[in-house]
């Protein structure tokens, strides 16, 4: 999602500059282009030398430098960037932010700035809490430009509190909303993720090898475009974008629960979970002992139908996704799907997805079906996303 997008840093004169090196590290590593623009403050931490090391590019540090000043001045440096972030944001950055006082490069540029804006503060936490800092953050609250963080924790000061410079994955996360257009903004979408594990004794489960991958991409690319996410997320789902409301779940019971909880008033509701057929008919509390057993018989039962029960329900989500992954015969098993679930689309996809980087599949409706070719399930997942917004409501 930050492929090709124009990132401007601004470098405030904060103990914690040296972690600013790695989020320009991640934004050039998730294919952006960054250019770094550093106070005086700022170079007496860390020398311009390290993020221009890192970008490759010149580090912009002085207003009144004819040779910059001709290549790509203050106003060229605004209008270069698709976004600004601004770490770490000191209090005195702030305050003159908050005054529109422009009396170095970094603050003159932020005149011109139209693109959005996101501030990460850093400092000590009575810096953080003073009634000036506070008026000033409030000010700039009140005129669109976003925060992230500050953290709480140990201080590079040593004191604990709140003041901590947010990590720098955090800190990407926070950018993406602010680069991506918010197309599903006011929607409510609930996805669930991953294997269900049933359990027979205290040890042993019943499971599959679903990795929940695909659904915590959906998740965070719904939530980047602006939805309401909740993610229903059986055992080992990785984490999705900090906007993503995860619920934890193991069993299929738990899982049915929860779906038919968070999707009362989704408009959407996509079945990725590879959920368990089966649970055991007779469960134990403490664990099984082997002792001379050569065969054993085990009773299973069927699990409910999670989509098909969300697809019954009386206010069901306007859109309901299942997926079915499929050995053969996909897209002919997810036509007779389609009808037995009640569900209005189905992506049908192969086995060999599950648990694994590829992606692929078919989009099926009553009407089409077409298929989806992905170099990787983040580029899956927002094929899926672009299909879904084109149903009618
Ligand atoms: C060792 C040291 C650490 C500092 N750390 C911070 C900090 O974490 N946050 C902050 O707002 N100011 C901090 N300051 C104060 C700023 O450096 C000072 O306010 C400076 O004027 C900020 O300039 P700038 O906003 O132009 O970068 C620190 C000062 C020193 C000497």
């Amino acid at each position: 999602m930050l492929a090709g997008k124009r990132i401007l840093i601004g470098i405030g004169g904060g103990i914690a500059v040296y972690r600013v090196a790695e989020l320009v590290r991640l934004l050039i590593k998730a294919g952006a282009e960054v250019r770094c623009v550093m106070t005086r403050s700022a170079c007496q931490f860390v020398s311009p030398l390290t993020f221009e090391a890192l970008t490759g590019k010149e580090v912009h540090t002085e207003l009144f430098d004819l040779t910059t000043e001709r290549n790509m001045g203050h106003i060229q440096l605004a209008r270069w960037a698709d976004a600004v972030v601004i770490a770490p944001a000191t209090a005195n950055i702030l305050a003159r932010l908050a005054y529109g006082i422009a009396d170095d490069l970094l603050t003159t540029m932020m005149q011109v700035n139209k693109a959005p804006t996101l501030l990460a503060p850093a400092m000590n936490s009575s810096m953080w809490e003073s009634d000036a800092t506070r008026r000033n953050v409030e000010a700039l609250t009140t005129r669109g430009i976003r925060f992230i963080g500050p953290e709480s924790g140990q201080l590079a000061c040593g004191e604990e509190g709140s003041g901590r410079l947010s990590e720098p994955e955090n800190i990407v996360s926070a950018l993406l909303p602010l680069l991506t257009e918010q197309t599903l903004q006011d929607q409510r979408w609930v996805i669930n993720a991953g294997p269900t594990a049933e359990a027979w004794d205290a040890v042993r489960l019943l499971t599959n090898r679903a990795s929940g991958k695909l659904g915590a991409l959906l998740a965070s690319a719904a939530a980047v475009m602006g939805a309401e996410v909740a993610l229903i997320a059986g055992p080992g789902t990785p984490d999705a974008h900090p906007l993503v409301k995860r619920i934890n779940v193991t069993s299929a019971d738990e899982m049915l629960a929860a779906c038919i909880d968070t999707a009362k008033d989704a408009n959407t509701f996509i079945a990725t979970a590879a959920v368990s057929d089966f649970r055991f008919q007779e469960t134990h509390s403490g664990k099984l002992k082997r002792n001379d057993t050569k065969s054993m018989n085990v009773e299973l039962i069927a699990n409910p139908d999670i989509v098909a029960e969300v697809a019954a329900m009386y206010q069901r989500p306007s859109h309901v996704i299942a997926f079915a992954a499929e050995s053969s015969n996909h897209t002919g098993y997810a036509r007779s799907k389609l009808e037995q679930k009640g569900v209005d689309a189905i992506v049908a996809n192969d086995i060999g997805n599950m648990g694994s980087e590829r992606a692929g599949g078919w989009w099926v409706t009553a009407e089409r079906e077409v298929p989806i070719d992905s170099e990787s399930k983040q580029a899956f997942a927002e094929q899926i996303i672009q299909h879904i917004m084109e149903l009618e409501s």
